[in-house]
């Protein structure tokens, strides 16, 4: 279907800045605010974040690191033990970089139009709209999961959303949509439309203020529209941890390589093509190798998933109290229970340690 040209578009941000100066009661930390460092770290939070869990991070965020040279200043290791639990911790190192480049390299000031932010590592054209319309006033339309779902229930895209040339088309559509006056409001209100009203599943059409001009209303394709291609497959990883505890310390490295996790703590890890049975891991060479001779199996954990965005991962926790030294570990740090509690450790790992609580872990 052919969108309507220019003059025809003009309902869509009417009827949107209607609806949230009368109706929206959306209310986020984060709203209204002008601070181009502080728009920046909640976009950055909620890129693949819902807002239910970005929100606390966001305000432990602002309330420790108040001014980007605040956390330009801070310890990495204090960075990433506050960005725990959220995963995709690569936003999380493009943050510290950037804020130091702006704090050592440009005196702390954030540039103000959109070639200079969108040039900063870690800030691509989503991101770089929201701050040049949020903090600036520019007219720059950001194009994210709910302006994009809007867009092709609306204007009844039916073309796949995960291809470049469709994306290309609504990337337009959304700049010439876009109210010059008030970009900043109007962003704000379309990923509120988006997220409260016109929501992925069981969108609420009575109460949407578009229902009259949206074609997938219309026509009954709500449940279709945004039209993905490509099916996501995902790659299943099986990982058996193994918490060797010895004198009251355990054992954990930081994870390095091109991998999830990469930065963070975790215990002895086998990884293997598809799920292993206790006896298998507790009876294999590589264990009795670690753990010599004598030891006691504190808890085997009922296998835990968790899903990424590309992979799905199963896992087991081993706890098991050693005798002696474990051996191979001579890279691993040794910790007691402060130790532990102060390194940022992946979310798989913190569910199991929460739900054991942690107390119990090391006596
Ligand atoms: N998701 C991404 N950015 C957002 C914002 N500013 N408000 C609500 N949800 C968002």
């Amino acid at each position: 279907m052919k969108t309507k040209g220019k003059l025809g578009h003009s309902f869509f941000s009417n009827a949107l800045l209607a609806w949230n100066r009368d109706i929206n009661r959306r209310e986020m930390p984060w709203k209204g605010e002008k601070d181009p460092y502080r728009i920046w770290l909640s976009e950055v939070i909620l890129q693949q974040t819902r807002v239910e869990q970005g929100w606390e991070y966001y305000e432990r965020f602002v309330s420790r690191f108040p001014a980007i040279t605040d956390l330009a200043a801070a310890k990495d290791d204090e960075v990433f033990k506050l960005w725990e639990g959220l995963g995709y911790y690569s936003r999380c190192r493009n943050l510290l970089h950037t804020a130091r480049v702006i704090a050592f390299e440009q005196k702390g000031v954030f540039p103000s139009n959109y070639s200079g932010i969108s040039s900063l590592k870690g800030i691509g054209p989503y991101i770089s709209a929201a701050i040049a319309s949020f903090a600036f006033g520019l007219p720059y339309a950001v194009v994210d999961g709910n302006v994009i779902r809007v867009l092709s229930r609306v204007f009844g895209i039916d073309r796949p959303v995960d291809s470049t040339a469709t994306r290309k088309e609504i990337n337009a559509l959304a700049e010439e949509l876009l109210d010059k006056e008030e970009p900043g409001v109007y962003n704000q209100a379309l990923m509120d439309l988006g997220a409260t009203i016109c929501k992925p599943r069981a969108p609420l059409c009575a109460a949407c203020p578009m229902a009259g001009n949206c074609i997938a209303f219309r026509t009954g394709r709500t449940e279709e529209l945004p039209f993905k291609a490509k099916k996501l497959i995902k790659k299943k990883r099986f990982f058996h941890y193994i918490i060797f505890e010895h004198n009251n310390l355990v054992y954990l490295r930081k994870r390095v390589g091109k991998d999830i996790w990469k930065d963070l703590f975790e215990f002895h890890l086998l990884e293997r093509d598809q799920l292993m049975t206790p006896e298998m891991v507790l009876g294999s060479r590589e264990f009795l190798d670690m753990a010599g001779k004598d030891f006691d199996v504190v808890d085997v954990s009922p296998v835990q998933k968790q899903q990424l965005t590309h992979q799905e991962l199963s896992g087991i926790f081993f706890h098991v109290r050693v005798k002696a030294r474990p051996k191979g570990l001579e890279d691993y740090v040794e910790v007691d229970r402060e130790g532990l509690s102060r390194l940022a450790l992946p979310r798989f790992i913190l569910s199991y340690l929460h739900e054991k609580n942690v107390n119990l872990i090391i006596r």
